[in-house]
């Protein structure tokens, strides 16, 4: 085969071009021609053997370049506008920071340490569904309740969701059943959020119809307690080295009408060895006791709510087993015997009288 001008220069393009692992843009920019030209080279090459099949171009600069060679030249001169969109690079920057921040918040959650600093004996007072603004809310209890959770010592308060009605959408037409408007909801919710020092309140289905923008989420809550939506998971570190874990869920997944509590029980016999779980929302009061493994206690409790006369439990043919708005978890740091450890009374004033001889007992 005659020798041309241009096959002389073959033996140095292909040293360059395997230097820089097959680049025809690598090679272009060492021996200073353009890429076309070093193309042009390299199937001369192939053609004389000198390179292999292995070391034909790259697949995307072939691409490229042949895109690149149909593109015909612009009549003008492409205008230089700023785009509106985030970059896509600050864009994913942005996600990878979102989802570092979600998943910090979402794994501080998966059980929240509450130091308590109170000696000796405590109380939880557990509110069901509040309600507050149904005509059917039993103002009488709630009021005592809320007496009780502030006046006696050693007492904390949580609550299981549902502050109030909050209808929305197609449901706002109930506010025509109800004596008070949205605006007294929402005064009365207040009240009852800032009134109690709780130790946690769980926002239940119709207290997450309001969507963003939570007016609950501004306001203060007395003994900055946990706010959180539908439900938290607590381990109360006691004074003297115990752990009583507390959770509580709006509701519980799982039913069965044999037994009010069974969602509950299912969560302690499948997932949570913890000593206290507690849900709402079904507006029916049922307990029950799970014995784990290691011999601990779980008490499994649904308390049943404030809302005593519920139009929608006739209409649908409820039984009332309503038979508790509230209850009352006695924990008692000192006790030898699981069953001495965490007490439920299903009477609030019992309750509290018991958890008063109790401090001073201890
Ligand atoms: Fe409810």
């Amino acid at each position: 085969m005659r020798q041309t001008s241009i096959d002389e220069q073959l033996p140095e393009v292909v040293r360059v071009y395997r230097e820089t692992g097959c680049s025809a843009r690598g090679t272009a920019e060492k021996l200073k021609v353009s890429r076309h030209t070093i193309m042009r080279r390299v199937a001369r090459a192939i053609e004389l053997g000198m390179l292999s099949p292995d070391e034909k171009l790259q697949w995307g600069e072939i691409a490229q370049m042949s895109y690149e060679s149909e593109k015909p030249d612009p009549l003008f001169e492409p205008p230089s506008l700023v785009q509106e969109d985030i970059p896509v690079e600050e864009l994913i920057e942005r996600r990878l920071h979102d989802f570092q921040r979600k998943a910090e918040a979402y794994e501080s959650r998966k059980l929240i340490p509450i130091k308590i600093k109170e000696p000796g004996p405590i109380g939880l007072i557990v509110f069901g569904d509040p309600h507050v603004d149904d005509d059917g809310c039993d103002w009488p209890s709630l009021l005592r309740d809320v007496e009780i959770a502030k006046k006696t010592p050693g007492m904390v308060a949580g609550n299981v969701g549902d502050l109030q009605n909050n209808w929305v959408g197609r449901l706002s037409r109930l506010y025509g059943e109800q004596s008070t408007s949205k605006r007294q909801a929402w005064q009365l919710t207040e009240w009852l959020a800032t009134e109690v020092p709780w130790l946690f309140l769980i926002k239940g289905n119709h207290d997450m119809w309001t969507g963003t923008g939570d007016p609950l989420d501004y306001m203060k809550i007395p003994g900055q307690g946990v706010l959180e939506a539908w439900s938290v998971r607590m381990a109360l570190q006691l004074p003297n080295g115990r752990e009583v874990r507390v959770n509580c869920r709006h509701d519980f997944p799982g039913h069965s009408q044999w037994n009010l509590v069974h969602g509950v029980s299912k969560a302690a016999q499948m997932h949570y060895s913890d000593h206290i779980l507690l849900a709402g929302h079904k507006h029916v009061s049922g307990y029950n006791i799970v014995m784990q493994q290691d011999g601990m206690l779980s008490h499994c409790i649904r308390v049943g709510g404030y809302k005593k006369y519920d139009s929608y439990a006739k209409v649908g043919g409820f039984e009332d087993h309503n038979f508790a708005s509230s209850c009352v978890c006695v924990i008692n740091p000192e006790a030898e015997t699981a069953t001495g450890l965490v007490q439920i009374f299903w009477d609030v004033e019992y309750a509290a009288d018991y958890l008063t001889f109790l401090k001073k007992k201890v």
